[in-house]
């Protein structure tokens, strides 16, 4: 079994001072058996790359597609990979609904990402709507077939948009459920890929999902702005997965 996958996307949060306490005391953690990532808003990377222990990776939440030029406000794949990201995260729900990113643009973010050399965690999942009109497969089906013909490393974290900060996960045998059907179509698209759960996921729930060993790790939002809620969740899945 690999190594499970825990990441904090620390979205549109903490200044210099308070990211740097936060980094402080996640240095201080043995990781050996968990692969760590940090998700810093873009202000941040630099002074995160430089005071991070190695061990723990770094991504960003978002790139544009182009390598450079006159695209005010954005940031390029190779400007992450040069400051010192690993990771990169894609199409995230909030992206998708608040910025109107389509899966066509989304495309595109994932092939300039491979180009750079960078890993997209690729988000899907369904909104509220969506789930009560039967559509979650058709969704997920049509936001992985933007994949199709891509080979690339990469991530994908199946966040249901109704789980994502309302405190209440996705029940575990929805998770699996569904990871299950995401599973099988990486599969036809001959795409290996680890598969995250996100939305929710605190200390409370953790060992829970770290539990189904169908869940590859998870993607945190708010439970990865404090270091002790972070580290338990990072402690859990390493010692369910030990056994
Ligand atoms: P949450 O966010 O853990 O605060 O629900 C998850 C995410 O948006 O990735």
């Amino acid at each position: 079994m690999h190594k499970p996958i825990v990441a904090a996307n620390w979205k549109m949060n903490l200044t210099k001072k308070s990211a740097e306490d936060l980094i402080a005391k996640l240095n201080k953690f043995v990781y050996e058996d968990v692969e760590v990532i940090i998700m810093p808003p873009f202000t941040l990377l630099d002074m995160a790359a430089s005071i991070a222990d190695n061990r723990i990776k770094l991504g960003a939440q978002n790139c544009y597609y182009k390598k450079n030029g006159a695209f005010t406000g954005e940031i390029s794949p190779d400007m992450l990979v040069d400051i010192g990201c690993k990771y990169v995260i894609v199409g995230h729900s909030e992206r998708r609904h608040i910025f109107g990113e389509t899966n066509d643009l989304l495309r595109k973010k994932l092939a300039a990402s491979k180009q750079a050399g960078l890993i997209p965690v690729y988000c899907i999942g369904e909104t509220l709507d969506e789930k009560r009109k039967g559509e979650k497969e058709s969704v997920l089906s049509e936001q992985l077939n933007i994949i199709d013909n891509l080979s690339m490393p990469l991530i994908v974290a199946y966040e249901p948009v109704w789980a994502i900060g309302t405190g209440v996960a996705a029940e575990v045998v929805t998770i699996r459920e569904t990871i299950k059907l995401i599973r099988q179509k990486l599969r036809e698209k001959r795409v290996k890929a680890p598969v995250l759960y996100g939305g929710s996921v605190k200390p409370d729930n953790a060992k829970e999902i770290a539990s189904e060993t169908l869940i590859d790790g998870a993607l945190v939002g708010g439970s990865g702005l404090n270091a002790d809620s972070f580290l338990q969740i990072i402690d859990i899945f390493k010692e369910v997965r030990k056994c």
